[in-house]
């Protein structure tokens, strides 16, 4: 693809209806580990595993938005946004993950869903952001069918109280890195390292999102129901068949495996073939239930990849800008990825769920300078307008995030939001990336 000329974000361009939001997710943020009732997830398990995370930390304090919600609502009105993308902690309203709610639990985002109502702001709810809650993982979690259906009564009860005041709802945030980076590489919780036990999880997440899709469906027929994947576009490192290769599989691994098996009813035959015995194993209905059509596919975007079957891939080598995450700054992946789910699947509504990035803030004078963040959303909002010309349904655009907060097995380390966060006073401290977003969604250009 061409490099994309003159970078352009006319917000006028996006048309009134456009969905402009941040994102966060709740165990990020939340904090309140054990207030009100609220059982551990998987994740609570995983931070106390000796080195699963970076910095050693947890999310038992996290940004204590649970305790500091008005605040936190406060801020995201002033950026001007219209819309604002949370998950809900399935603990927190379900400790067990079965049988009895929690209405302590339920009233925080009653609360919340109330705020960004008195605020003018959509509410965008995921229902799985990773936080399984222990007590069914204890009874081996996605991998038991009782567990699959646990989800499913969870996502009508989510969708009883709130459905009639959502404006979208997301079954999983991210099944590729659920399974994947939880269950084959063991880097995220729950910490397991077996591909035959990722691809089986993969499977049963996607089956459980299509039967979650049915239920919801039933209860709220109007409710804009969709799942959000994390998609990247993928190159080969050289043009040496193996490589070239490689990258079709990665690709299929990554984006066929999921939208193929949503929007086609059938897994990419190339990927399966080479998972060979690690394949799952697939019930007959399952296809079937995967396949019932969703209203929207979230998308996440961050970098692109490569591919490579000889040393690993150097970042560097591109010359492009390098995140602190380590990934490169590519927002032309975007475009082309937009374009390229809306050409092969046809998709009638793509939203860009999250898309920000991390660098070394410094805090100088009160203030955060933070233009590489700042610069970084501005390309890839340009980047969603061009899909947008091109003739790519996408409908919104969220950054993540709202503000700094737990970045998984990075701890506290990595900072993605536009809102600073001190994590020894909790304050709040708008970056300049915030200050420029605020005025661009609110300054009439
Ligand atoms: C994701 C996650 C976020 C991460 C972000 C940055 O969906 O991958 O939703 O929780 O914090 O992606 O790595």
């Amino acid at each position: 693809m061409n490099q994309l000329t003159e970078p352009s974000f006319s917000k006028v361009e996006f048309g009134d209806n456009f969905v402009w939001g941040v994102a966060t997710a709740a165990f990020q943020i939340e904090g309140a580990a054990s207030t009100d009732g609220r059982a551990p997830s998987i994740w609570d398990t995983f931070c106390e595993k000796e080195g699963a995370i970076a910095d050693g930390s947890d999310g038992l304090i996290a940004c204590d938005h649970y305790n500091r919600l008005e605040e936190d609502l406060d801020h995201i009105a002033s950026l001007g946004v219209n819309a604002y993308r949370f998950s809900v902690s399935w603990s927190r309203v379900q400790p067990r993950g079965d049988g009895l709610w929690n209405e302590k639990g339920f009233d925080f985002y009653d609360r919340l869903i109330s705020g960004l109502e008195q605020r003018g702001i959509q509410a965008h709810l995921t229902l799985f952001h990773w936080d399984l809650p222990q007590a069914l993982d204890d009874r081996g979690g996605w991998l038991n069918d009782e567990v699959l259906n646990c989800f499913v009564v969870y996502a009508q009860e989510v969708c009883r109280r709130f459905g009639h005041r959502l404006a979208s709802i997301c079954t999983f945030n991210e099944p590729w890195v659920i399974s994947i980076l939880g269950y084959e590489q063991g880097v995220f919780a729950p910490g397991i390292k077996d591909r035959s036990v990722a691809m089986q999880v993969a499977h049963n997440i996607l089956v459980t999102h299509g039967r979650a899709i049915k239920a919801v469906r039933e209860l709220s027929p109007d409710l804009s129901a969709g799942i959000v994947l994390n998609m990247s576009p993928i190159y080969p490192a050289s043009e040496a068949p193996a490589d070239l290769e490689k990258a079709k599989i990665d690709d299929g691994l990554i984006v066929r495996w999921y939208m193929d098996a949503i929007f086609h009813g059938h897994y990419p035959a190339d990927v399966i073939t080479y998972l060979g015995n690690d394949s799952p194993v697939i019930k007959e209905s399952d296809m079937m239930d995967i396949s019932v059509p969703v209203d929207f596919i979230g998308v996440n975007y961050y970098t692109r990849n490569f591919s490579s079957t000889g040393n690993p891939w150097d970042v560097a080598s591109t010359g492009n800008q390098v995140t602190d995450m380590g990934w490169e700054v590519y927002p032309d992946g975007l475009c082309e990825l937009l374009c390229r789910l809306h050409a092969d699947y046809n998709v009638g509504t793509l939203m860009v769920t999250e898309n920000g990035a991390a660098f070394k803030d410094v805090l100088e004078d009160g203030q955060i300078n933070d233009i590489e963040r700042q610069s970084y959303i501005q390309s890839h909002i340009s980047a969603t307008l061009e899909a947008r010309r091109r003739g790519v349904p996408v409908e919104g655009y969220f950054v993540w995030s709202l503000l700094d907060n737990f970045e998984w097995a990075s701890g506290y380390e990595k900072r993605f939001g536009i809102i600073h966060v001190d994590y020894e006073s909790l304050e709040r401290t708008p970056k300049a990336s915030s200050l420029w977003l605020t005025e661009y969604l609110t300054g009439g250009n």
